[in-house]
């Protein structure tokens, strides 16, 4: 009764110019360890759950991208979305066809780009959350052990001294202001949330029609569609009603039967290219190499990146980005990764 839902289905635009619409960060080698991001979650999924019972939730475009990575996926795993709608309206037509398919199902819900160190472990986590979500019925996420005051990520409140693994959540609070985030810091009582859900089809529904039942309203009139021919055309007219917004704020925010695992597994979404150079070696300058070579002298703690194992020759330069794609170079001061995003735009509006 296994099943997944692989969320694939976003930009990355703090990657740019190696993430890019056309080909996202989850479609690419970002760490160059000779598989995509992808590839990965879709491997770590198989080794628990049946492989034909991974869906994957994407945008339309990504497609051919998708059947080229898992050449031996179904098209009927593959669920088309005509247009980015956030998490939310992707997780409930996943579950509604999952659920179709066997009322029974036990779902995980994972983001397609992230990182994950250990798999046994992480996979022990999940199995004891669908053990969980299959004795009781609830929302179950998973929760990493928070280390700054991050403003991109859900916080979970929960009582540390609940003996249960799987902990009652007292409140879900999706991206914080600085001020709210550096105060759960403070508290300790709090946990990011890793943005992987293990629930029941059946419950993952019946919790939309309670909080979000505009958006449960717009895909009921699906129902006798789904996993047919007509299930194309209905979300080609319908799938853009629906409300641009995520799960976390639409369901987990607002839900009561919110429980957490905390993990002791290392976990990194893999939000900026800081983030990408911590899981990876570097030299003894501290500088790191993703499909580059580099001779180098008074350069210390920079990510370079390139394609096809490109020579590349730095002197006094210290700290930067210097990420190399088929029609960008892009050199940036680490210390201006946030704002990434801000100059794909302006650069994409000036070429
Ligand atoms: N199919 C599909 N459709 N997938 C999507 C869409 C969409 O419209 N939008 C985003 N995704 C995918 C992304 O590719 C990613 O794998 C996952 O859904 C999560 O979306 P993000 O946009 O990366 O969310 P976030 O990082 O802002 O926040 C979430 O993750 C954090 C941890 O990384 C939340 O769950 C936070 O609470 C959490 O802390
Ligand atoms: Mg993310």
């Amino acid at each position: 009764n296994y099943y997944a839902i692989i969320m694939a289905g976003g930009v990355g635009s703090r990657f740019w110019p190696s993430s890019k619409a056309s080909n996202p960060k989850q479609f690419i080698d970002i760490l160059g360890v000779g598989e995509t991001l992808f590839q990965t979650t879709f491997n770590r999924l198989s080794r628990l759950i049946p492989s034909e019972n991974i869906y994957v939730l994407t945008n339309k475009k990504y497609v051919d991208m998708i059947k080229e990575q898992v050449p031996h996926i179904k098209d009927y795993q593959i669920v088309p979305e005509p247009e980015m709608r956030n998490t939310a309206p992707s997780i409930l037509l996943g579950a509604l066809k999952i659920y179709n398919k066997n009322p029974d199902a036990l779902t995980l819900v994972a983001p397609s780009d992230h990182w994950i160190k250990d798999e046994e472990a992480f996979l022990e986590t999940v199995q004891l959350a669908f053990d969980g979500v299959e004795k009781e019925d609830r929302l179950i996420t998973l929760g990493i052990e928070p280390t700054y005051p991050n403003t991109g990520y859900g916080y979970i409140k929960y009582d540390k001294s609940e003996e249960s693994q799987i902990k009652k959540v007292e409140e879900f609070t999706e991206k914080p202001s600085l001020k709210k985030a550096g105060k759960f810091l403070e508290a300790g009582n709090y946990a990011w949330n890793a943005g992987i859900f293990i629930w029941s089809a059946r419950f993952i529904i019946e919790n939309f029609k309670k909080y979000m039942p505009e958006m449960y309203g717009i895909f009921e009139k699906g129902e006798k569609l789904w996993n047919t021919n007509g299930e194309n055309d209905f979300l080609e007219k319908n799938y853009h009603r629906a409300s641009n917004i995520s799960i976390d704020y639409g369901i987990m925010e607002k839900a009561d039967s919110v429980y957490v695992i905390p993990v002791d597994f290392k976990w990194s979404d893999l939000g900026t290219w800081s983030s990408v150079q911590s899981e990876l070696p570097s030299d003894d300058k501290g500088n790191t190499l993703i499909n580059a070579r580099l001779h180098s002298k008074d350069a210390s703690d920079n990510i370079i990146s390139s394609y096809n194992q490109k020579i590349v020759a730095i002197r006094g330069l210290s700290d930067y980005i210097i990420v190399e794609d088929k029609d960008v170079l892009m050199i940036v001061p680490k210390s201006e990764e946030q704002e990434i995003k801000e100059l794909r735009e302006s650069v994409m509006k000036e070429f």
